[in-house]
């Protein structure tokens, strides 16, 4: 069986559901359900023979050592963290906890087990960011995974922490450990904190759309379920101690893909203006990095898997979920969330 981390959240539940609807291996899901975890997102596999959730916090070392000797997986994917760049100019310290102290926790578990003997081909999949390599300018070649780190906001440093954490328990203690980078994932589940459920949850009810500074930032545009695709063959094939770096090549400017998401609900849920007519320029995040960009090189060759959705489907089938899941969007979208967008965009109205 493997261990997931961080299954209730956007990601991890589509790895889930992939995983459970393509193999026949049992898998654990450790979750502390945070703001950003849903049980939710997982309920059509609740009662899943193949399917255990522990609600746990990767905090809490003994807990995670226990956990790995009790149900010996043969592989962990690490997803658990906390994922949101503004959220980490607000709070860092919550992310220095999870994504550096909380890896480090599951390493060592790991290392537990692996020298219990117990799990011979034991594999520990850190799923990581492209942000630790920096910025880009727009001539500048996209990132290879030879590229320097140069993490410039407190989540992207919190995740590189742990790159490097988890190449040190490959080189120091053996640990047949794998990180993949990618690039920013969109489609169905995504916490509405993110640019594309944000912008579509708030053109649904009339709301402004706020893009930072000039909306010229450019982000390489990944389909979430290519994204769990690739984290398959990084399982299956993936060489220990290698670092892959996964993509969408799709490069789009922030506006751009805003605009696209006004054009398809013009279309699928017209109203008397255009939804275009929402967008405001809003003050820019602090230390906003201006470019992502992937070069799938490797992946593609060594691996064999490259992106198999197209940005404008993709993007088309995303709004047509969240028009699809309104209950769901209600359901996430707490008192906390309202919150949260108070204190994250004081200078727009709210309703
Ligand atoms: P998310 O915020 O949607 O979900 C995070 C999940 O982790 C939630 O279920 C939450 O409850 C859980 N979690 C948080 N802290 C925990 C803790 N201390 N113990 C146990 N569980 C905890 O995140 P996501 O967007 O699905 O991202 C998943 C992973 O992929 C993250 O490691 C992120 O850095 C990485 N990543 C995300 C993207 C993206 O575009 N979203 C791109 C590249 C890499
Ligand atoms: O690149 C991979 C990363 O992509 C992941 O590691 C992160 O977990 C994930 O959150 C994402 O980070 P970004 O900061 O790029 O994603 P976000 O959706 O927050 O923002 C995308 C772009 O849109 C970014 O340039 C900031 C801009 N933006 C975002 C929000 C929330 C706006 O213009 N307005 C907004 O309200």
């Amino acid at each position: 069986m493997i261990f997931v981390t961080g299954g209730c959240g956007f990601i991890g539940s589509c790895f889930v559901l992939d995983w459970l609807a393509a193999e026949k291996e049992p898998l654990v899901n450790i979750d502390a359900l945070t703001y950003a975890g849903h049980l939710g997102n997982l309920q059509a596999v609740a009662r899943h023979p193949n399917y255990t959730f522990v609600h746990a916090d990767i905090r809490d070392a003994a807990l995670m050592r226990d956990l790995m000797l009790q149900h010996k997986p043969r592989a962990i994917v690490h997803f658990a963290a906390e994922s949101h760049v503004d959220r980490s100019i607000a709070a860092p310290l919550e992310f220095v906890e999870t994504n550096v102290m909380g890896t480090v926790n599951l390493l060592k578990a790991a290392q537990a087990l692996a020298e219990s003997g117990d799990e011979a081909g034991f594999r520990f999949v850190h799923v990581s960011t492209d942000e630790v390599f920096g910025s880009l300018e727009t001539s500048d070649p996209a990132f290879r995974e030879s590229n320097r780190y140069e993490p410039n906001s407190p989540y992207s440093a919190s995740k590189a922490a742990s790159d490097h954490f988890v190449r040190a328990w490959f080189h120091t203690f053996g640990l047949a450990t794998i990180t993949t980078n990618c690039s920013n994932n969109y489609g169905p589940r995504q916490f509405p904190e993110k640019l594309i459920p944000l912008v579509i949850h708030n053109a649904l009810r009339g709301q402004r759309l706020p893009v930072y500074g000039d909306g010229k930032q450019v982000r390489d545009w990944l389909h979430v379920s290519d994204h769990c695709a690739a984290l398959r063959a990084v399982l299956a094939r993936g060489q220990p101690g290698e670092t892959y770096n996964i993509g969408g090549r799709s490069e789009l400017a922030n506006i751009d893909v805003v605009r696209s998401i006004c054009a398809t609900l013009d279309e699928l849920r017209p109203r008397a203006t255009p939804h275009a007519d929402l967008i405001e320029y809003v003050t820019d995040r602090r230390g906003h990095d201006r470019r992502y960009a992937i070069d799938d090189t490797k992946i593609a060759t060594q691996l064999g898997w490259q992106p198999a959705i197209r940005f404008d489907a993709g993007l088309r089938s995303t709004v047509q979920w969240y028009l699809d899941h309104q209950d769901w969007v209600e359901s996430v979208t707490s008192g906390a969330y309202r919150t949260w967008v108070e204190q994250q965009y004081p200078s727009m109205r709210h309703s």
